[in-house]
C-alpha cells in the first residue's frame, strides 16, 4: 500500500490521480489520501507527485508514520477523485515546508 504524506497538504498537485488504475485517491479540501483497501501497489503514482508526497507504506519515515492511519480514516470520508485539477493557490510556496499537518482541513 502507498500512503500520501504531509507534503501534499496545501499543495494538492493532483498529478497522482490520473495514473491510478483502481481509482483509490480521495479528495479533501487541501489534501489527498489513498484508500489502503483499494491500492494494488502498482507504484505508478509515486513518481508522478511533484511534491514527492507519495511513499510506500514500508518506506514511511518515522515522522510520517501517522499518515498511514490518516489515509485509511480519511479515505472513508472523502469522495474519489480521478481527474487532475489545478494545484492549490500558493502550492509552490508551501512545497517542502515543515509542520503542514497543522493546516490539514477535514
Ligand atoms: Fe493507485 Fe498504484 Fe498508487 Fe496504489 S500505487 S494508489 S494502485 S497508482
Ligand atoms: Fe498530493 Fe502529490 Fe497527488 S501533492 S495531490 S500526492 S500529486
Amino acid at each position: 500500500t502507498f500512503v500520501v504524506t504531509e507534503n501534499c497538504i496545501k499543495c494538492k498537485y493532483t498529478d497522482c490521480v490520473e495514473v491510478c488504475p483502481v481509482d483509490c485517491f480521495h479528495e479533501g479540501p487541501n489534501f489527498l489520501v489513498i484508500d489502503p483497501e483499494e491500492c494494488i501497489d502498482c507504484t505508478l503514482c509515486e513518481p508522478e507527485c511533484p511534491a514527492n508526497a507519495i511513499v510506500a507504506e514500508d518506506d514511511l519515515p518515522a515522522d510520517q508514520a501517522q499518515f498511514k492511519e490518516l489515509n485509511a480514516e480519511l479515505s472513508k470520508q472523502w469522495p474519489v477523485i480521478t481527474e487532475k485539477k489545478d494545484m492549490l493557490p500558493g502550492a509552490k510556496d508551501w512545497d517542502g515546508r515543515p509542520g503542514k499537518l497543522d493546516y490539514l482541513e477535514r
